[in-house]
């Protein structure tokens, strides 16, 4: 059977991509800050690791045998506005935990990936392309996410060449504590969706920035 690594898992997109990939028989391993007991009662490995703790992102690799996709979903939408100096601490947690911590994390796996030649996925955001921003604001969030994009489109071109394959999604706008009650997907739907994307990506897609419904984003 696959492993999946899922981070984030015990709420929300992560938790419905290690409901689903276990009920279709793939071992999941979730990483959580702290369990929840819809995670615990799935059949799946949970690990505990906080993001913001680089050097336990930067080992975690050394707890895993085999992986053949990684799901880097953990994320935060970190401070609304930056005016304060609080504000700008939020700012550089939120580059900890959305940019520098899946990157770390993605290098620490990466040769049982290539082994496998297996995926790496960025959860991003449309709100992290540069050219759909026509709105402003969410400085901390869009700019974090902007940097994973660039980060990630990287990491896919220098892991080509182990048949590695890299991709960024966006989820669509849904129904999380992230998303809020108004979001109009719910998150099975977005899940169900994102599985399909990944399982469609080859190496022409790789390093792509792509929507749950399979359309290219623009940086
Ligand atoms: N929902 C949307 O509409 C939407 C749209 C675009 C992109 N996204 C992206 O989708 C991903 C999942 O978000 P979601 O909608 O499922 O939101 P969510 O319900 O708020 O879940 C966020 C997850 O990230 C985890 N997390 C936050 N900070 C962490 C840290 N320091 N260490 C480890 N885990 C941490 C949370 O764990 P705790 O419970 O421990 O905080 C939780 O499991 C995020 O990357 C988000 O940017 C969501």
């Amino acid at each position: 059977m696959p492993n999946v690594l899922i981070t984030g898992a015990n709420r929300g997109l992560g938790l419905e991509f290690a409901r689903q990939y276990s009920a279709d028989g793939w071992n999941v391993i979730a990483t959580v800050r702290d369990s929840s007991p819809e995670l615990d009662e799935l059949e799946v490995r949970i690990e505990q690791l906080d993001m913001r703790d680089l050097d336990a992102v930067e080992g975690f690799g050394e707890r895993i045998d085999e992986l053949d996709l990684l799901i880097a979903n953990a994320g935060t939408y970190g401070p609304k506005s930056v005016t304060t100096e609080e504000d700008a601490r939020g700012w550089s947690e939120t580059f900890a935990v959305n940019t520098i911590a899946p990157f770390l994390l993605a290098q620490s796996v990466l040769a049982k990936v290539a082994a496998s030649r297996g995926k790496l996925i960025a959860i991003s955001t449309r709100m992290g392309s540069i050219a759909e921003n026509t709105s402003g604001g969410f400085i901390a969030y869009r700019s974090s996410k902007s940097a994973l994009n660039s980060a990630w489109r990287s990491l896919a071109i220098d892991s080509r060449d182990q048949g590695v394959i890299a991709a960024m999604l966006h989820p669509g706008w849904v129904q999380t504590r992230m998303g809020g009650p108004s979001a109009p997907i719910e998150p099975p739907e977005s899940v169900a969706a994102m599985r399909q994307v990944i399982e469609g990506l080859g190496p022409d897609q790789s390093g792509g920035f792509f929507s749950y419904d399979g359309s290219e984003i623009v940086w």
